[in-house]
């Protein structure tokens, strides 16, 4: 066995270790008391796959300096984000991702590709890397609101068109002319409309749809990274860049069921195309305002209070006042759960976030499926900046483009309150009858400044 070969047996032991640590870290992340430790475990599995991969490294100085100085801006970056804009950072880092599987197979393709086989990975981890490097900047942009373009914008046309004339091109490049793209200005056409196409993948697609699309994104820069670790021959980046592919598809069709959509209408058609019956968006009657200290009233009497969150309250960042009237609802004698939907709010695990870091224990939150069964039972649903995640349209009105979306049941507790600022739609755009039902009282403000109003009381 010459030294070389020896190094290179040494390394894909180390890499079947590191992919064990990847796996065993993503196990880990399922549950709370294990996601820490879990989360260690995957990063050390990168730091040790990294470091072995420098060992036959010819100057191994430039790499080096590559990772500190990723260590340093990646830590600054993770340090400084705000738990609601974490979407947006991983949107950015699903674009860097993107841009290295990009520029990993661009090198390649300077090298005379041996068969068939080798060139179509050249092109497709060039297409791919391309399109999740433009397209998670423009993710990016929208979900920060840094841009704001109509989809029915020219400009939007524009892109669109591209990244449809992108795909014929691509597909040319691979089956008609193969081996023949070597031509510079046939290739130089193909890494523009690669990267323009990016842009048109994305910029159509509605803002509020930006998490579904930054996971389907993830899963494009996993699978270009597997596809390069196929190029490059490196074991781990297969392993690590093929669990990044599945599970960024998995969470994608996830959160589109939960939605009740099709990944198809969630990237080409959006929720404004959807045949909205007339009804949804109007209002439906007179709504039933409540006060504050009237509100106390009926809660301070309450045996069974289940809270639902949604998006308003990760806005109003009242999670910490939540679990301070939970709590005191418990003292109270009060049974006290929390109603979690998978798509509350604007990222998967948004509430479980959020109530997490309010130190809310996790044994008191529950699913749509615990809940609503014994739903009739509840004295007091109380829902705070939910809206489309409780609306019963989605089981009573065939016709709503939120028909068929599983929903927690509110309507059927004895009493709802309805925590929010205005009679304003919630994401979907449609309107909720459970506003305008008999059983529920609209408590409007803030909802921060509601829940302490209610704690206030409660102290009082
Ligand atoms: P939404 O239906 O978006 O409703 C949020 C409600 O919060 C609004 O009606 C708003 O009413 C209220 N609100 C906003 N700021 C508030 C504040 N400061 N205080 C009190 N209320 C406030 O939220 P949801 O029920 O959580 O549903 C989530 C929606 O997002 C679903 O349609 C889901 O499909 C979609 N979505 C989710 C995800 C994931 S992964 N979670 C991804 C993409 C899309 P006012 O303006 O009147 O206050």
């Amino acid at each position: 066995m010459t030294f070389l070969s020896e190094i290179t047996a040494i390394q894909n032991i180390i890499y079947i270790f590191s992919s064990i640590l990847f796996i065993t870290g993503i196990k880990m992340l399922g549950k709370e008391d294990t996601a820490v430790k879990g989360n260690f475990f995957s990063a050390l599995a990168m730091f040790v796959a990294v470091s072995i991969t420098l060992i036959d490294v010819v100057n191994p100085i430039v790499l080096l300096s590559g990772i500190a100085l990723g260590a340093v801006i990646g830590s600054f970056i993770a340090l400084k984000v705000k738990m609601t804009s974490i979407p947006e950072m991983v949107a950015l880092f699903n674009g860097f991702g993107g841009l290295a599987t990009f520029l990993i197979a661009w090198s390649e393709f300077n090298s005379v590709p041996e068969n068939l086989f080798q060139h179509i990975l050249v092109m497709t981890t060039l297409y791919i890397g391309g399109v999740t490097f433009t397209g998670s900047l423009v993710a990016y942009a929208k979900l920060s609101e840094k841009i704001k373009i109509a989809k029915t914008s020219i400009i939007t046309k524009i892109f669109t068109t591209i990244f449809y004339i992108s795909l014929p091109f691509l597909l040319y490049s691979i089956f008609v002319t193969p081996f023949m793209v070597t031509s510079f200005d046939f290739f130089t056409v193909l890494l523009i409309l690669t990267l323009l196409g990016g842009i048109g993948f994305v910029l159509p697609i509605g803002g509020g749809d930006m998490p579904v699309v930054i996971s389907l994104l993830n899963s494009f820069s996993g699978i270009a990274a597997a596809f390069a670790g196929l190029l490059l021959l490196n074991n781990v980046l297969i392993v690590a860049g093929s669990l990044v592919g599945a599970s960024g598809l998995i969470l994608t069709v996830i959160m589109a069921k939960a939605m009740n959509r099709s990944i198809s209408n969630i990237l080409f058609v959006g929720y404004a195309s959807s045949s909205a019956s007339s009804s949804s968006s109007e209002e439906q009657g007179e709504v039933s305002p409540i006060s504050v200290s009237d509100a106390y009233l009926i809660l301070e009497s309450a045996s069974s209070v289940l809270i639902i969150p949604g998006y308003g309250m990760a806005v109003a960042q009242a999670q910490h006042v939540v679990r301070e009237l939970g709590e005191l609802l418990e003292d109270n004698g009060t049974e006290v759960k929390y109603g979690i939907h998978p798509v509350a709010g604007r990222m998967p695990g948004h509430m479980n976030v959020l109530l997490a870091e309010a130190n809310v224990p996790y044994d008191v939150l529950a699913e749509p499926d615990d809940v609503n069964p014994t739903m009739d039972a509840v004295d007091v649903a109380v829902v705070i900046g939910a809206n489309d995640v409780v609306n019963p349209s989605a089981t009573e009105e065939p016709g709503s483009p939120i028909y068929g979306m599983p929903i927690i049941e509110v309507h059927n507790a004895k009493t709802v309150f309805v925590l929010k600022r205005s009679m304003s739609s919630g994401f979907a755009g449609v309107q909720n009858p459970l506003f305008f039902k008999q059983n529920t009282r609209m408590l409007f403000g803030d909802a921060k400044e509601s829940i302490g109003g209610l704690v206030s009381e409660f102290k009082d």
